[in-house]
């Protein structure tokens, strides 16, 4: 059982705890395979945050199922893992292992067991204070690198798994979130992402005990970080200090992306949000106010239970009010364990879908009019990859938005391209992305 192929669903956290967990399994020896044919363990890292997310797992796994019948071992780790337990042993029998992201620093000591005959094997317990922390992470992209510096979450949002899949907060010192951030910078990376599912309520465990504007502002003073960006916030712990940090520090790029999930206070209450309608709108004016312009994303739940027609109302008007360079947007989905899944006044599919494409219609226009004002503009991008279709490079904004763009003359080698920054003249305007041509 030596070669394994891992897919991944779901978050950026997800994503890089499975770089961890494919570097820290090299270490041990196994091999990481591009297919499951080729491979005798197959791993699943998981996504529970919404109904589809978690039937595409299942899915999954039933297509795979005459793979087993060839005696290989099967995985199933992360979220689906920790919110199903061994409940995944009787829907899919073919699984030998469940394991959830708390109890990742066990995976080799589990497969081991598998190795010795056992037949079914779990690592299920959120009852840690450890951190997922190695010095193997095997990262894919070789100019962002993505840095967990806190783990789990303690709020309890009425509609979330999340503190059901990955347990209480804990954060990591100062010192060791320091040491791989100059060690990345050292490797050449240029664009850092601190990543938590709310980095907000980041809290230095050592004696130096940084919060997290500290944090951001130090890491965007390591020589040779040029990019810091960070996700995901909550409203009720982001502080006008974050702001501040940003506006001090220009390697600390210009976007916060602040999940509202509704634009209705009495919403937000039901959903158990700890802020009003009128405490997010003052965090998007110390944004708005800021002396560089800041972007701002969010999230947005349609169809919450109870919410009615005036309160989605107020969320068309909370796009209006924002401005949002760009939100992601979903349909309610009653999950297990949760409070909100058993009240009253849920909102039948159609109607969700309704709103949904309500939503979706008004901020595309608010995309395609503030992507419009950036037309003559010249913005710096890190060029991710080429288009061969369009003949574009591809890049990103400090903002986060896509800048599609040619170059003049004969076209670059990819070498000289990707990971590398460039002057970009905007010309054109797009719901979803810019497109332009590279500057002198
Ligand atoms: N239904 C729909 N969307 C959800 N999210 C979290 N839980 C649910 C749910 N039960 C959304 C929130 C969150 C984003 C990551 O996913 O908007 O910010
Ligand atoms: Fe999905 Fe949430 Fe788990 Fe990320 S933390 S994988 S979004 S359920």
């Amino acid at each position: 059982m030596r070669r394994f192929y891992l897919e991944t669903f779901g978050c950026q956290m997800n994503a890089h705890d499975s770089e961890k967990v494919v570097g820290t399994l090299e270490q041990k020896g196994y091999m990481q395979v591009e297919t499951p044919e080729q491979a005798d363990l197959l791993l699943y890292n998981t996504c529970s945050i919404r109904d589809k997310a978690e039937q595409k797992v299942f899915q999954r796994l039933s297509q795979l199922k005459k793979e087993a019948a060839r005696g290989k071992v099967f995985g199933v780790l992360g979220c689906v893992a920790q919110q199903e337990g061994e409940r995944i042993f009787e829907k899919a029998p073919h699984v030998s292992l469940v394991c959830g992201s708390a109890s990742y620093t066990k995976l080799p000591e589990l497969l081991v067991r598998i190795e010795s005959g056992d037949k079914r094997v779990t690592g299920l317990s959120l009852e840690t204070s450890e951190t997922f922390d190695t010095p193997f992470t095997r990262r894919d992209n070789p100019h962002r690198a993505y840095i967990t510096i806190i783990e789990g979450c303690d709020k309890s949002c009425a509609y979330c798994v999340v503190p059901f899949t990955r347990g209480p907060e804990r954060s990591r010192t100062s010192d060791s979130l320091m040491r791989e951030a100059r060690q990345l910078a050292g490797m050449g990376y240029t664009e850092v992402q601190l990543l938590g599912q709310n980095v907000n309520s980041y809290r230095d465990p050592s004696a130096e005990g940084w919060d997290f504007a500290r944090l951001l502002e130090e890491t965007g003073r390591i020589a040779g970080i040029r990019r810091v960006r960070f996700t995901t916030s909550h409203p009720r712990d982001f502080v006008k200090e974050i702001v501040d940090a940003i506006d001090r520090t220009e390697t600390l790029c210009d976007h916060v992306h602040l999940p509202a999930q509704s634009g209705s206070s009495s919403v937000l209450k039901a959903m158990d949000r700890l802020y009003t309608r009128d405490d997010y709108m003052r965090r998007i004016e110390w944004m708005k106010q800021a002396r560089r312009p800041i972007a701002i994303t969010t999230d947005i739940i349609v169809g919450f239970p109870g919410e009615s027609e005036a309160d989605f109302n107020a969320t068309l008007r909370l796009l209006d009010e924002v401005e949002y360079d760009s939100i992601f947007s979903f349909k309610y989905s009653p999950r297990p364990n949760t409070p909100a899944l058993s009240r009253d006044g849920q909102i039948p599919e159609e109607e969700k879908s309704r709103r949904l494409s309500i939503v979706q219609e008004r901020q595309r226009a608010i995309q395609l009019r503030r992507n419009s004002e950036l037309v003559g503009a010249v913005e710096e991008v890190l060029v991710e990859g080429y288009n061969p279709s369009t003949a574009q490079w591809i890049g990103r904004t400090s903002q986060n938005r896509v800048l599609n763009f040619t170059t003049p003359g004969e076209a670059p080698e990819k070498s000289e391209m990707i990971g590398r920054y460039f002057r970009v003249k905007v010309t054109r305007a797009g719901p979803n992305s810019l497109a332009g041509e590279r500057a002198a």
